[in-house]
């Protein structure tokens, strides 16, 4: 199984794969020499993803990819899906189940500004607005301070209350909350802080919902796995990772190491 993301955000739909699959291996793919996704093209995304997988496929038999990243999968997974045999697992922004929750029809969205802009959220985000008031935020920021935060640096109240004030300037604020990416899940108790006064608010990730997918498809594929061991790859060698490799002692990796991907 291959996993990708930027950075950590795909490290929480991992967390969750290991609870449910404790004996699946997988590579995972940080790509931090990309990071972030959320402020480059389609057009770069698309090529960088097929470029993953290429490259992967070069050394390891893949028999399923997990796009850990909503930006890539609502730019690129279609694309992705006609072009690769083996299956293809996505996370998208789920506005289906938060119109079910929602009790004051308001609904916030948050994710990065390439998914905000990409055709498939424009869509969901329309075909949801007859019945719903959706309340967008599109940010780049968010997901770096969740990286700075597996770092150990301190999460600045600021930055977070300056991110999230079109929401805490609004008369009826949102009781659903989309963390339309991955990174944001790691910032949940921090959000939580800054909205949480405001009105009982209720997440979704989508997180659970990809983890359920993957265990179906080992289940129905009885698939062995030819991955004996997992491993990280990161993309770019950094003044801190060190203090990265602190935070991803405990996905116990067989193996760290740098990865050419150019
Ligand atoms: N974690 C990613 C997502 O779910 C991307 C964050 C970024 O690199 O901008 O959208």
């Amino acid at each position: 199984m291959l996993i990708f993301d930027s950075g950590v955000g795909g490290l929480s739909i991992l967390k969750n794969i290991k609870k449910i699959l404790p004996k699946i291996h997988y590579i995972y793919i940080l790509d931090n020499e990309a990071f972030p996704y959320g402020n480059k093209t389609e057009f770069f995304i698309i090529e960088r993803s097929i470029k993953i997988i290429n490259t992967i496929k070069k050394i390891h038999p893949i028999t399923i990819v997990v796009i850990a990243c909503n930006t890539v999968s609502t730019v690129a997974l279609s694309i992705l899906r006609n072009k690769f045999k083996f299956p293809i697992i996505g996370i998208f922004p789920d506005i289906k189940t938060a119109s079910k929750i929602t009790k004051n029809k308001i609904i916030g969205l948050i994710a990065t500004k390439t998914t905000i802009n990409s055709y498939y959220t424009k869509k969901i985000i329309y075909k949801n607005s007859f019945s719903n008031t959706i309340q967008v935020i599109g940010t780049n920021k968010l997901a770096l301070i969740a990286e700075k935060k597996v770092r150990g640096i301190t999460v600045p109240e600021i930055k977070l209350k300056d991110i999230f004030q079109p929401w805490t300037s609004l008369l009826s604020y949102p009781d659903t909350i989309i963390l339309g990416c991955t990174h944001f899940s790691l910032l949940e108790e921090e959000i939580k802080k800054i909205l949480y006064k405001k009105s009982s608010l209720f997440f979704i990730d989508s997180i659970q919902k990809v983890a359920f997918q993957i265990k179906n498809y080992f289940y129905k594929s009885k698939n062995n796995q030819n991955i004996k061991k997992n491993i990280l790859l990161y993309s770019k060698n950094t003044k801190d990772l060190q203090n990265l490799l602190c935070y991803l002692k405990r996905y116990q990796f067989a193996k760290i190491e740098y990865f050419n991907l150019n």
